[in-house]
């Protein structure tokens, strides 16, 4: 018999605005009843998925009840009320007698059940009942927008996988999936009035696998119909996820532009090239049927997404063909343009009024901002948090991205025991530090940060399971700072907290990165003394590191470390993390004290 319920430390991710334990628990069984308004499509919808997940975390599939039929006290209650806690918020209460969730709206219900599930004892039998910890919840998200952004145009993932990847998203409390659909090597969803987009550009006959220069023959490629769209859409949208399509432009495109090269300035021929690195040609500025092409594509897709934000990519588009181009000129001159930046400008703008017209409003990545920003956009601010800050600024909503600490395709421990990764340092310890709100804004001007974002971008993410990897556990760290109250930041807590998550990730079958238990150093080298004092620490809670000076594997029979220790010259430390006897982290190796004679 494991902890009683009242003893067990709760470790709900991201940390509620208000928590309270109580004496007791409540104890799931066999007989336990969902009971809410069965006259409410959304709500039978919701609480179906309640009974779908207890039953796959416990064993203990509750009946559904409407509050007509159910006379005994014994219910999990799924209640609609008008609330102060706005669209997200919800109120739960656990006790011996039952579990109501109170919101006023049926996402704060959602989010009250992915409380629950993570009230749950993981791992321990349901022969008798599974007890759930009496508590008294009040909670809502700091930020409307907490997202994620897949990118499948380097690689394409199977709708089976975005749907788990929505699962995952959701049950960290994170709301918007945003779709990176649209790559210079792969185009990614269909289009039917250009149906080469689909024959042509989501296919590639070769790939640049591995950081360097490794070239991979084989063909790769895939796209998702319409079809799958609304599959992906209806799923993500009965787990309170928003998905924002990003259908880049101008730039990003090369895919498009090798089945329809006309759309360019050059006139091409154009292939799919085997580096990633940004292209030269992008769509061509001064040829109509460019607007023509692109507002056919951008008409589909806003049927096919029900979000009234459309990402416009509008990133990384080079200047180079434009200056060339006899028609991008012309348009330049005559539309009293200054130079190719504003003519940026003029397209992002023309684009925009074009979605407006369809009741959609856009976002792009920071470039946007270079020859002035189209007057209705929001900007998603990657190149650090300057182009949030000027967007605030203008009071433009804005998506806090940066590189710094928003980017998942960065190494998260130390590289040599990474995988492949596209370069950078982004440990855990870093996502958690980030703070979404520059100081440099006022309270009045912070209003514009609508949210903040992990990218997730795939040059070297070729499998599920890596993509799992890169994103989790940082990304519990992202929906903490997404979603809990300043008050809550706690890295300590929160890693004490993710111990507990490592498990629900097991439940699930994320395969979640283990890189928070790698043995990181720092050094401080005493010059004159001719030594350095060496401190260990990881990313993970309590953690038990044992080293070793004499080059051997450390073990549970090395020394324990306990704090700094100095070491004199020439010294290898080799130092692993181990939990419950077992180690679980590779052996981290630093060499250190090298005081070579300067003169
Ligand atoms: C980006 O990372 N190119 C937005
Ligand atoms: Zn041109």
């Amino acid at each position: 018999m494991g902890l009683q319920a009242q003893d067990r430390q709760l470790s709900i991710i991201p940390q509620p605005l208000e928590l309270e334990q109580k004496q007791g628990a409540y104890i799931l069984h066999e007989k336990s009843i969902i009971q809410f308004d069965d006259s409410d499509a959304e709500l039978t919808a919701l609480a179906e998925l309640f009974a779908q997940g207890l039953f796959e975390r416990t064993g203990i599939r509750p009946q559904l009840a409407s509050p007509r039929s159910v006379k005994t006290a014994n219910t999990l209650t799924l209640q609609l009320t008008s609330d102060t806690l706005g669209d997200e918020g919800y109120r739960l209460t656990v006790s011996e007698d039952g579990i109501t969730a109170r919101a006023a709206k049926a996402n704060g219900l959602f989010y009250a059940i992915q409380s629950i599930y993570q009230l749950l004892p993981i791992g321990e039998s349901a022969n008798k009942g599974v007890a759930i910890p009496a508590v008294e919840i009040m909670d809502k998200p700091r930020f409307g927008w907490r997202g994620l952004m897949l990118d499948v145009g380097r690689y394409f993932y199977s709708v089976d996988y975005i749907k788990k990847y929505i699962d995952y998203l959701a049950m960290h409390k994170m709301n918007v999936f945003h779709w990176h659909l649209v790559e210079d090597h792969g185009w990614r969803i269909e289009i039917k009035s250009y149906p080469k987009l689909t024959d042509v550009s989501a296919w590639r006959p070769s790939t640049n696998f591995q950081r360097g220069s490794y070239i991979n023959h084989n063909p790769h490629g895939g796209y998702y119909s319409h079809e799958d769209v609304r599959e992906v859409v209806a799923y993500a949208q009965s787990r309170y996820v928003t998905v924002v399509p990003e259908i880049e432009l101008p730039g990003h495109v090369l895919s498009a532009l090798v089945a329809y090269p006309e759309l360019s300035c050059t006139g091409g021929p154009f292939e799919i090239p085997e580096q990633w690195a940004i292209q030269q040609d992008i769509y061509c500025a001064g040829n109509e049927q460019v607007f023509t092409f692109l507002e056919s594509v951008l008409s589909e897709v806003v049927e096919l997404f029900p979000s009234e934000i459309i990402h416009i990519g509008g990133d990384e588009a080079p200047k180079d063909r434009w200056k060339a181009c006899p028609k991008c000129q012309q348009r330049i001159k005559d539309e009293g343009l200054k130079d190719e930046h504003e003519l940026q400008s003029y397209f992002i703008t023309r684009i925009e009024k074009f979605l407006n017209s369809k009741g959609k409003r856009i976002i792009g990545w920071d470039e946007i901002l270079e020859g002035g920003l189209a007057p209705n956009a929001a900007v998603m601010s990657w190149r650090g948090i300057k182009g949030g800050i000027e967007a605030a600024r203008m009071h433009h909503p804005v998506v806090m991205s940066p590189t710094t600490h928003m980017y998942f395709d960065y190494f998260q421990g130390e590289p040599y025991h990474e995988p492949n990764a596209i370069g950078g340092h982004l440990p855990l310890r870093k996502v958690y530090s980030y703070e979404p709100l520059p100081e440099e804004l006022t309270p009045e001007e912070q209003q514009y940060i609508m949210g903040v974002q992990g990218n997730v971008w795939g040059e070297y993410i070729h499998s599920p399971d890596k993509c799992d990897y890169m994103t989790y556990p940082r990304g519990a760290a992202l929906a903490e700072i997404a979603w809990s109250a300043m008050k809550h930041k706690d890295w300590e807590d929160f890693i004490r907290r993710l111990e507990d998550q490592y498990l629900r990730y097991e439940q699930v079958g994320i395969n979640y990165a283990k890189s928070a238990y790698q043995v990181y150093f720092e050094v401080e080298d005493d010059v004159a003394g001719k030594k350095s004092a060496v401190t260990l620490k990881t990313d993970s809670y309590q953690p038990e590191i044992y080293y070793t000076v004499d080059g051997s594997e450390p073990s549970l029979d090395s020394p324990k470390y306990h704090g700094p220790f100095e070491v004199a010259e020439y010294t290898t430390v080799r130092a692993a993390t181990f939990k419950d006897g077992k180690r679980v982290s590779p052996a981290s190796v630093r060499s250190m004290v090298r005081f070579e004679k300067t003169e």
